[in-house]
């Protein structure tokens, strides 16, 4: 397929998403929800929207791309909404980077600085419950009070690995990443292959061995 990304020719096979294909052009579109191998795109984290002629908006993960397609990633209706996108996931993320397992690999810092975000102290409804980090596992822990809900631990353990050990619970402004009926991880059926600390793009699961992180 010939299309072409911000006036740049781009070429990509049928059915590949735009996410994609602008990333291996070397065009960068921010994305913390979306992972290659999955067949399906979620799109929960909002932050992939681009302008396509004729179209209108579209998350980028989840549309593929078209013969003769003309795609924008920096017009002003998407940079408004990828703003918006990012103010909502800092609204109630709490930002203790100085001391965060993910400090100097944290993907959600690496596009808030390129969206040029602050963290929106105005939209915060109401101090979030402090939930307790489960660490009843070896290797990892969770740390739900970090997490921004991208689901990518859920498929990994669920699509590639087949362990099937997380999922969503509850809703709404409660919703957290679980094991079955909110057991600690370590009496669940983890098979400990960490697949899901190493897809986390902020720091809700980390390794221990990187837990020893001192106040800069
Ligand atoms: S480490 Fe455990 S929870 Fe994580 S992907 Fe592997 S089996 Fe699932
Ligand atoms: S724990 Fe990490 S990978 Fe899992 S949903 Fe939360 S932020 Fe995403
Ligand atoms: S990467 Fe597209 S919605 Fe998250």
């Amino acid at each position: 397929m010939d299309f072409s990304i911000d006036g740049k020719k781009v070429k990509a096979k049928k059915g590949e998403k735009i996410l994609w294909a602008a990333l291996d052009a070397g065009i960068e579109i921010p994305h913390l929800c979306a992972i290659r191998e999955a067949e399906n795109a979620w799109g929960a984290c909002r932050l992939c929207f681009v302008e396509i002629e004729g179209r209108g908006v579209v998350t980028s993960c989840t549309e593929p791309v078209g013969e003769g397609m003309m795609v924008h990633t920096d017009t002003e209706r998407v940079q408004r909404l990828r703003k918006r996108a990012m103010e909502l996931i800092l609204a109630d993320h709490p930002m203790e980077c100085k001391t965060c397992p993910k400090r100097g690999d944290c993907e959600l810092l690496k596009w808030m600085k390129f969206l040029k975000v602050k963290v929106p102290k105005n939209l915060r409804p109401f101090p979030k419950e402090r939930l307790e980090p489960d660490e009843s596992h070896p290797l990892f822990v969770l740390d739900p009070n970090k997490c921004i809900l991208c689901g990518k631990c859920i498929w990994v353990c669920k699509e590639k690995i087949r362990a099937d050990v997380l999922d969503f619970a509850y809703r709404g402004y409660n919703m957290r990443i679980s094991t079955f009926l909110g057991k600690p991880i370590a009496q669940s059926p983890c098979i400990g292959c960490g697949e899901c600390v190493k897809v986390c793009p902020v720091g809700a699961l980390y390794f221990k061995d990187k837990e020893e992180i001192k106040e800069v």
